[in-house]
């Protein structure tokens, strides 16, 4: 274990179970469908790289950068794009996949920018929920693997100050690590 991890919540396996179930869940409900998976950079690289093998029906990939202002609920003007899709998404099933959802503020912003865009259907996909979090906007998971508690979590693609994201694992960061 890396020497500024706490403690391991998700290991490789669990890992490895959680998203084989999900991306079962996906080829049953989008079956016929080829659905976009589109993952909110950087934190999502990890899970989608596994999410999308996870899955059978067939699919496509692309990628986001957002960044959220103000209240997400509100409207979806409250979100800027800073790398748009590259695919024409008229008439599509998108699903979004992301690291995690805390305050649901960035996924309700970027889901509401879809929905925008005449898709088929928006669904959202997360590695992870933070349930305890409170939450600034209305946008749920559809797909999930893990619920986490109001921690900081590092690994499998989620970072501190851009470190730790290559963990094969999912860990809460020691505290010394952020009050350094
Ligand atoms: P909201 O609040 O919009 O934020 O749902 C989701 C984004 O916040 C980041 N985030 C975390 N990143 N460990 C991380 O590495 C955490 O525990 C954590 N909590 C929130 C993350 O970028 C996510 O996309
Ligand atoms: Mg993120």
């Amino acid at each position: 274990m890396h020497k500024d991890i706490d403690r391991i919540l998700f290991g490789e396996d669990e890992l490895r179970t959680a998203v084989a179930e999900v991306g079962k869940r996906i080829s049953a409900d989008y079956a016929g469908k080829n659905p976009l998976l589109v993952g909110i950079l950087k934190g999502s690289v990890v899970f989608m790289a596994d999410l999308m093998r996870a899955v059978d029906c067939g699919c496509s990939i692309d990628f986001m950068v957002a960044k959220s202002y103000g209240n997400a609920a509100v409207s979806s003007g409250n979100v800027k794009i800073l790398k748009d899709l590259d695919t024409d998404i008229t008439g599509r099933d998108v699903i979004i996949v992301e690291d995690i959802l805390d305050t649901a503020r960035t996924l309700t912003a970027v889901k509401n920018y879809l929905l925008s865009k005449s898709p088929a259907s928006v669904k959202i996909c997360a590695l992870l929920d933070k349930v305890t979090a409170e939450k600034a906007g209305d946008a749920k998971a559809d797909y999930k693997c893990f619920d986490v508690g109001n921690e900081f979590v590092v690994g499998y693609g989620l970072d501190y100050a851009e470190r730790y994201r290559e963990l094969p694992y999912i860990g809460v960061l020691r505290h010394e690590v952020y009050s350094k």
